[in-house]
């Protein structure tokens, strides 16, 4: 038995992998992964030599190369990271995100729902399709609503989202038009060990060490619902498991937070365990800067679903995670300077107009 996961090299993906294999009774995993600027095998490193661990460069809209490996390794599960992940990206350039986040679903379910179909009637039963998803496809809330269901109505805002949206629509149209055994998880913002420094915790981190600016969008008050990566991780087995198929679920922490409110925390967090050399805090590198055009102001998950239903429930509180996301990344000041590349260079200077 063997699982393929997909966007395997990705910064949610790559946990999943290596908590995966963390277990040495777990299944084998194909991790096919296009290896775009997010795409990181240092992650990974722990694995070389781990005959468990199958790597294949590749794209999921790549239809038959995903038949071929289907038809090779026989999973018994496909996990579906691989995405165009950052809005900001989406904003400035939205084309790469329609052709991954829909096509390349498209294409994968294809490939999929082929493979699917040629199995004998247990395989079949037992066989499941997880996409991973986001809560941004349900939009925006204000200040007093309640948080996101399931059954909240889809409203995305950014090309992001309306992608992501779009790709779990396919995911839902499988499932009811031929039967293919689809799980969904929708989670909110996650945090973590091998985030991408594009992305607002990781990006205050090293900013702070840089002695650069830490740039908050408008007024820093909007809201995201933070989940330790590794708790996004244990969700995900735990749906594969035990979700009830054509089910989907919503996967998050409790822990709304401003945004002002992290990168204070962040700072704090970085003012004890490794202070500046002048004693100021990194608070005074805080700097407000023009806003996400269609900006979201709050997302907040119910997660009572997936609690009442399969029992998960998130190990980490915020700060327990934060504390040890910033531990881990003074400690893995190579695998930073590694994703540091010249494509990450190019982003700072498009996006905020500094040189990493
Ligand atoms: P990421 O950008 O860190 O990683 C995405 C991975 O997918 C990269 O390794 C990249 O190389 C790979 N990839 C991109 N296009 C591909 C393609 N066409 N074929 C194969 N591989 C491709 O993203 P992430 O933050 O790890 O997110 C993983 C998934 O979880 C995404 O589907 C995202 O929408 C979803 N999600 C993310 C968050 C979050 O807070 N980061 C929250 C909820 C859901
Ligand atoms: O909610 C889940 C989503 O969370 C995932 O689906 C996305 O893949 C993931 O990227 C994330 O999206 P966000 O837009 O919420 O994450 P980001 O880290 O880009 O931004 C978090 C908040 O911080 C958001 O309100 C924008 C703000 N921000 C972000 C950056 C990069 C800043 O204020 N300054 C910044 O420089």
């Amino acid at each position: 038995m063997t699982i393929l996961v997909t966007g395997g090299a990705g910064f949610i993906g790559g946990n999943f992998v290596l908590d995966w294999l963390a277990n040495p009774q777990a299944e084998p995993v194909v991790n096919l992964d296009k290896l775009t600027y997010a795409g990181n095998l240092d992650t990974l490193d722990s694995l070389t030599g781990d005959a468990r661990h199958v790597f294949v460069q590749g794209d999921i809209a790549d239809a038959e190369r995903v038949s071929r490996l289907l038809d090779q390794h026989q999973p018994r599960a496909v996990l579906n990271f691989a995405a165009e992940s950052h809005v900001d990206r989406s904003i400035s350039g939205p084309e790469a995100f329609i052709q991954t986040n829909v096509m390349g679903s498209f294409k994968l379910l294809e490939a999929v729902r082929a493979y699917w179909g040629g199995l004998a009637s247990q395989a079949q039963q037992a066989f499941r399709f997880l996409h991973v998803s986001t809560d941004e496809v349900y939009g925006s809330l204000g200040p007093g609503q309640a948080a996101f269901t399931e059954s909240h109505r889809y409203e995305p805002n950014s090309p992001y989202s309306a992608s992501k949206a779009a790709s779990d629509h396919l995911v839902r149209a499988y499932h009811h038009t031929y039967g293919l055994p689809v799980l969904t998880t929708n989670c909110s913002n996650n945090y973590g060990p091998y985030h991408f420094p594009e992305k607002l915790i990781p990006l205050m981190i090293v900013n702070a060490l840089a002695g650069k600016p830490l740039p908050v969008y408008g007024d820093g008050m909007q809201i995201r619902d933070w989940l330790y990566v590794k708790d996004h991780c244990s969700a995900i087995r735990r749906v594969l498991e035990a979700g009830r198929v054509g089910e989907v679920y919503n996967v998050g922490g409790w822990n709304e937070k401003a945004n002002i409110e992290i990168v204070h925390t962040v700072c704090d967090l970085l003012d004890e365990l490794q202070p500046r050399a002048d004693g100021l805090s990194y608070r005074g590198q805080i700097s407000h800067v023009t806003d996400r055009p269609g900006h979201d102001r709050r997302y907040a998950i119910d997660a009572r679903k997936l609690h009442d239903e399969l029992g998960w429930k998130p190990a980490e509180t915020f700060d327990t995670g934060i504390r040890q996301t910033v531990r881990w990344y003074l400690d893995h000041p190579g695998w930073v300077a590694r994703v540091q590349s010249g494509a990450y260079r190019d982003w700072l200077q498009a996006q905020y107009g500094q040189a990493a």
